[in-house]
């Protein structure tokens, strides 16, 4: 396990930049993994994962949950945070402080300072999961950026425009890469293409990424 972070960790190279305000930050959450994986294991007793439902009545591959004051949720009547799991009936988990503190680090490499998530959403693709390409836009406001962190499995990422029809270009996310998008990119589509099954070293089978954002 040691000498594998180590390795991945002499793969962090030079940011590469998707867009004038987005880019991505290969390997930044790898000094954060043994922190972030325990966390999870509490957070999902609390509200465990589940496949939501769209309002077009799709059942997501993704499994989800959340951490902190809101929650991303989806149902057949739309797409809201809400400040209690409606599975559970409680508040969503708080969000640990080293998810909080990771995210403003990674902001603030991209150029956004103070960046204070108050949400985030945590996704789980097994082999075969996908998320097609939609906008993050039931945030309060687009002046705080989204900041996606990804572990285990490699993913493809489609990183799309202002329209749904325009190119994207895929980047493949490894174990602990960061990907930040605020700005003038805040609003670009975004998607991640069927999981193939590659098991990870310390997840097997699984991807799991969490997205930081500032939705109230
Ligand atoms: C998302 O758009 O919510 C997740 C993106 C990802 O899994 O990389
Ligand atoms: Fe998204």
């Amino acid at each position: 396990m040691q000498s594998l972070e180590l390795f991945e960790a002499t793969e962090q190279s030079q940011p590469q930049r998707l867009g004038p305000a987005a880019m991505v930050l290969r390997g930044v959450a790898l000094p954060h993994v043994r922190e972030l994986m325990p966390a999870i294991e509490v957070i999902e007793a609390m509200s465990p994962f589940r496949h939501m439902v769209t309002p077009g009545g799709f059942t997501m591959s993704v499994a989800l949950t959340n951490c902190g004051a809101l929650g991303w949720t989806t149902d057949r009547r739309g797409y809201r945070y809400t400040a209690v799991d409606p599975e559970t009936g409680a508040p969503w988990p708080a969000m640990p402080e080293a998810f909080a503190r990771l995210a403003n680090e990674a902001a603030a490499v991209a150029g956004f300072d103070g960046f204070k998530p108050d949400a985030c959403l945590i996704n789980r693709y097994l082999p075969g999961s996908r998320l097609s390409l939609h906008q993050d836009r039931n945030e309060r406001d687009y002046d705080a950026p989204i900041v996606s962190v990804s572990l285990g499995m490699r993913a493809v990422f489609l990183f799309g425009g202002h329209s749904r029809t325009d190119p994207a270009v895929k980047v493949s996310l490894h174990h602990g890469d960061v990907v930040v998008w605020g700005g003038a990119d805040r609003l670009r589509y975004h998607g991640v293409m069927p999981l193939k099954d590659e098991p990870h070293a310390l997840l097997g089978s699984q991807r799991i990424n969490f997205t930081f954002r500032k939705a109230g």
